[in-house]
């Protein structure tokens, strides 16, 4: 870097050599001015745009408001896209794919002349992905969410994202709706670009950057098509600059303190069981350290605030005309650190001073929530010995107390096979079990721990089940649904030796997971089943399957853990 200006971009655009000329030609030949490289921060718009991530796709509009505001506060912005993470297309799960993107985020930031970043996400593990890389090279970064999708409707029914998929197909399966309905609903349930229009996994990840104040005030909830949507872009873009000038870097923002304030305003708004893995990666890239248990022990008595699909029954557009985030925020001052720093320069609380609600009934007070104890349960017990998870708020509450036999699935193929097979022997008291579905397993720990329900029990009139995996759920689904079982059953967990008929006592209050069959029985299945093989297979998914850590620590690659810093690379020419 050169002694006068120590800016990060300066040790590209600052020379009178040959290698300053080749830097600066390149971005000259895009048109900019010679002025541009006097000095002023350079800002990434790290974009996460792609038609393969439909909810994102209209990020590359969006850039061009964060753009205006780097301009407008004297910086010179230089967008680049990373690879996008598109829920609804990527198989065999987005989920394996977060880690790869958090690298492509780190290393492109940290080998370009970057002095902050503005990161540009929606779709559920877009997010996480980006902040898991700026962490680890912690410069000034905020992130700037995409915002949800505008609410579905159908013959005056609303259709919530994801969620409503869920019902409707049970509801085809039940003979209750016909097929056409159903492709009939499609293009009803999202109706612009955006993300979930549910208190999902994008809306919960969405809340989270904003409740740990890494972004602006207001970014979760502003639907995606709103103009307010792109003036918070241009005011994202400013404060990138600013944040250059303030040497506001990431670490400062994302403490232990704006972790915790996570996991209790997760609880609040009903948030999804993502959030679990993708803060344990966050924090760990950020060297916090974060424990599954922590989001048990941090949000008991956080009352759940926020009524929306799936814990509740109104939608992200109604969340906006209701104040958002930060009304939550306000309403749950007693349990939050309010002084933590934020990415405006002002603390979480200064940020939401006098933003009280109207009195819709979408946000709830302390004093009337919509249920006392929210959050995520962590459960113990032989069936997990590392832990296992399960949202209470989501779940029938006559099942949080439950023992029964076990209907084993070996992977999710022989699920398929035989879950609508009128001779399966399963009835309502049953507790399914996946096996094969956690992160090494399927692999990538896909969003299928909300096994459903047999069709002859759906025709019969339940609508719940125990529900054992070592898979995710959608941040839209529910059900009473034990999920993340660590370690899975493919890295030899006790799941794997589950068998047809043995009973499985699930007790959430007593926060526990037993399988009632003895030491000496599981040792002796365990003996016959031998330890578990990985396919060899090469490519990046070799690479995941090496190195991906279990769900209770984030399932983030054990190597990418921590911060690797922003020194400039020796130069390239
Ligand atoms: Fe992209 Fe839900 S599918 S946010
Ligand atoms: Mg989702």
């Amino acid at each position: 870097m050169t002694g006068e200006n120590p800016r990060r971009s300066q040790a590209w655009f600052g020379g009178a050599d040959k290698t300053g000329f080749f830097h600066r030609s390149g971005i000259k030949a895009m048109g900019v001015p010679d002025r541009m490289f006097d000095g002023r921060p350079v800002i990434g718009i790290c974009n996460t745009w792609s038609q393969l991530a439909p909810c994102n796709a209209h990020l590359r509009d969006l850039a061009e408001y964060v753009a205006r505001g780097v301009y407008e506060a004297g910086g010179l912005p230089l967008e680049f896209p990373v690879t996008s993470l598109g829920e609804t297309l990527m198989r065999p799960s987005t989920m394996m794919y977060r880690n790869l993107v958090s690298m492509d985020v780190e290393e492109t930031i940290r080998a370009n002349p970057l002095d902050g970043v503005v990161l540009l996400a929606g779709c559920d593990k877009t997010t996480p992905a980006v902040l898991m890389g700026a962490a680890s090279v912690d410069l000034p970064s905020i992130v700037l969410s995409g915002g949800p999708t505008l609410t579905g409707r159908r013959d005056g029914v609303q259709l919530p994202s994801g969620t409503g998929t869920y019902e409707m197909y049970d509801r085809v399966r039940a003979g209750t709706m016909t097929s056409e309905q159903f492709v009939g609903a499609e293009v009803c349930m999202w109706r612009s670009n955006g993300s979930c229009n549910t208190m999902g996994t994008a809306s919960t990840m969405a809340s989270m950057v904003e409740t740990m104040g890494v972004a602006l005030t207001g970014n979760a909830a502003i639907p995606a098509v709103d103009a307010r949507r792109r003036s918070l872009a241009h005011d994202t873009g400013l404060r990138a600059v600013e944040m250059v000038h303030e040497d506001l870097r990431l670490s400062k923002v994302l403490t232990r303190q704006a972790l915790e304030n996570a996991i209790r305003v997760n609880a609040a708004i009903g948030g999804s069981t993502n959030a679990v893995v993708h803060l344990l990666a966050i924090a760990g890239r950020a060297g916090s350290e974060l424990r599954l248990d922590d989001f048990d022990e941090l949000a008991a008595g956080v009352p759940l605030l926020v009524d929306l699909v799936p814990s509740g029954k109104f939608l992200m557009e109604e969340f906006f005309d209701a104040g958002g985030v930060p009304v939550v925020i306000n309403e749950l001052r007693d349990f939050l650190h309010l002084d933590a720093p934020t990415v405006t320069g002002r603390t979480l609380g200064e940020n939401v001073a006098g933003m009280t609600g109207w009195g819709s009934p979408a946000i709830r007070t302390v004093d009337d929530p919509l249920q006392e104890d929210a959050g995520i349960a962590v459960l113990h017990g032989n069936l997990a010995p590392d832990g296992a998870i399960i949202k209470p708020s989501a779940a029938t509450k006559e099942l949080l107390v439950h023992r029964g036999p076990a209907v084993v699935f070996e992977d999710i193929d022989d699920l398929r096979a035989r879950i609508d097979d009128p001779e399966l022997d399963v009835h309502a008291d049953s507790v399914l079990v996946l096996k094969g579905a956690g992160p090494k397993g399927y692999p990538g720990m896909p969003e299928m721990g909300n096994l459903p329900i047999p069709a002859k029990l759906l025709r019969a009139g339940v609508t719940d089940m125990v529900r054992v995996s070592d898979a995710r759920m959608s941040g839209t689904a529910f059900g009473a649904v034990v999920l993340h079982v660590a370690p899975e059953s493919a890295a030899g967990g006790p799941l794997a030796l589950v068998q047809d008929g043995d009973l499985i006592e699930l007790d959430v209050p007593a926060r526990r997971l037993h399988l009632a069959v003895d030491d000496a029985e599981l040792t002796r299945r365990r003996a016959a089943r031998g330890a578990e093989k990985l396919p060899e297979i090469g490519g990046y998914t070799q690479l995941y399957l090496r190195h991906v850590t279990q769900a209770d620590t984030g399932a983030d690659l054990d190597f990418l853990r921590g911060k690797r810093g922003s020194d400039v690379p020796r130069a390239s020419h």
